[in-house]
């Protein structure tokens, strides 16, 4: 049975696009015509530089996101790196969601001065400024305070900042979040967040992006291999066998 979600899917209209960029050039994004979001959280996961961020951007700025990250009604500076790749997207939407933020791990420091800066009502944020906390605990505080339910959130390798353990609070409080009507896509590389049940994972890592099991992702396997092996592993990798 599908799932109404905020996003069902998203459709790329090549047509539309009169010069090359840069992401015609990425194999998994330039053979995408289309990809269909049917569970509450999407997973995206790949090699570096597979294309990943790239569009998870493209559906924020879409949908109404700024490019930088936030809520959807935020509106601060951008140095406009965003791509215009969501130009050409079409998004077939469910009911508009009440909630919703984009994060960007690797812009959260730029959005927490942002929120400093409009003085934005800290109780949202656990109450102290965002640069007072650890890069974990602000992190986690934003989701915690923030993130209120019937939404879209679109996070970007949010455990970057996570403790193992937090990363286990995190996996919470996105089932609870799921639990009340919210739709994830989050890019991610953790073996831990992977493995939230019933969610959808698309692999970036070949031509066409394609669904693959919690078992198949490469997250899984190498930490896998790693703890299972650690020892032998690390005599061949530095005897560069
Ligand atoms: N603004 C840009 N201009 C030119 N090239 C870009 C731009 N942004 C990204 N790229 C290139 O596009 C490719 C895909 O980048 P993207 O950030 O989408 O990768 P990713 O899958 O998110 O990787 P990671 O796991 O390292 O975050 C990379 O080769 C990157 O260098
Ligand atoms: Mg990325």
């Amino acid at each position: 049975m599908d799932i109404n979600n905020y996003i069902n899917s998203i459709k790329i209209n090549w047509n539309k696009q009169e010069y090359k960029d840069y992401y015609n050039d990425i194999s998994s994004l330039k053979n995408l015509n289309s990809l269909d979001f049917k569970k509450k959280i999407t997973f995206f996961v790949g090699e570096n530089g597979s294309g990943k961020s790239t569009l998870l951007e493209a559906i924020a700025v879409n949908y109404g996101f700024n490019p930088e990250g936030g809520s959807i009604n935020y509106n601060f500076s951008t140095n406009s790196t965003h791509s215009s790749l969501s130009d050409f997207l079409l998004l077939s939407k469910g009911i508009r969601a009440k909630d919703g933020f984009f994060l960007r791990a690797e812009s959260f420091y730029n959005m927490a001065s942002y929120v400093d800066d409009i003085g934005v009502d800290l109780d949202g944020y656990g109450g102290r400024s965002l640069h007072e906390q650890s890069h974990g605990e602000s992190f986690l505080s934003l989701i915690n305070n923030r993130f209120r339910g019937n939404g879209l959130y679109l996070l970007d390798e949010p455990e970057t900042a996570l403790s193992p353990q937090r990363q286990l609070s995190l996996l919470i409080k996105i089932n609870e979040l799921v639990n009340n009507n919210s739709q994830f896509i989050i890019v991610t590389h953790s073996p831990i967040l992977l493995g939230i049940d019933d969610a959808c994972i698309y692999s970036f890592d070949s031509e066409i992006i394609n669904q693959i099991t919690y078992e198949e992702t490469e997250s899984y396997n190498i930490t896998k291999l790693f703890i299972e092996n650690r020892k032998s592993l690390l005599k061949r990798l530095y005897s560069n066998k």
